[in-house]
């Protein structure tokens, strides 16, 4: 399932991002994947240990802990600190799999990438091609959202990034372990969680509501490894 979370950003903030990443010496994208991605990726992106990169991805992080949707969606148990990319002039990532293990930068800790998710920097209308395609389950998603969105997507899909033709796309993107692994318990977690929030809308705290909340937070009990 495809989760479209908007305005994590706003645009002040975005053309913000855009001007203190323009002043950082961006690498070959192919240093943070494996051999099959080397193959197929074809981009730029921020050094891991870049100061900026880092101070960035703290606010990127924090904006989307705080926001409801990502946290009913994603159940997040942790995320790798998140990275930038950079791709134009014909620049794309072909068809993968993103690895399903990552180590976090400066430590021995690893996790597992459960969901995957990309941060628009650049409007839509000021580059051409660069759509994110995301082939899981239901079918084939084309995304390109507007700057400051977020799109949230299972690691375990297949997905690639258009060749960039016109202009310059900027995205920031990161991996997080769920609390819960399995994609289909975390997505009925999900939208039981959806229809107890708009019950609590319409009706309050009922006795129903209250009975249903107990429901949802002994299946997450029975589901979350924390
Ligand atoms: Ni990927």
């Amino acid at each position: 399932m495809l989760i479209h979370i908007p305005e994590i950003l706003s645009k002040a903030e975005v053309m913000e991002c855009r001007r203190r990443l323009a002043e950082i010496e961006w690498v070959d994208g192919r240093a943070t994947v494996g051999p099959q991605g080397a193959q197929v990726k074809r981009n730029r992106q921020l050094p891991v240990e870049s100061p900026v990169g880092r101070e960035l991805g703290e606010l990127i992080l924090q904006r989307l802990y705080a926001n409801p949707l990502f946290m009913s969606a994603a159940l997040p148990l942790r995320s790798v600190p998140p990275l930038f990319n950079a791709y134009s002039g014909g620049e794309h990532y072909g068809f993968h799999v993103d690895g399903a293990v990552r180590q976090l930068p400066f430590s021995t800790l690893s996790l597992r990438t459960d969901l995957s998710t990309t941060l628009f920097l650049t409007e839509p209308g000021d580059y051409q091609g660069g759509e994110l395609v995301v082939q899981d389950t239901y079918g084939v998603h084309e995304v390109k959202l507007p700057a400051g969105d977020v799109i949230l997507y299972p690691s375990s899909s297949l997905h690639k990034v258009e060749p960039v033709t016109q202009g310059e796309r900027l995205c920031s993107f990161f991996w997080t372990q769920s609390m819960v692994r399995d994609d289909w318990q975390r997505n009925m977690l999900h939208e039981l969680d959806c229809n107890i929030q708009s019950l609590r809308q319409q009706l309050g705290d009922s006795t129903e509501v209250l009975g249903l909340t107990g429901h949802y937070h002994n299946l997450l009990r029975q589901w979350a490894d924390v």
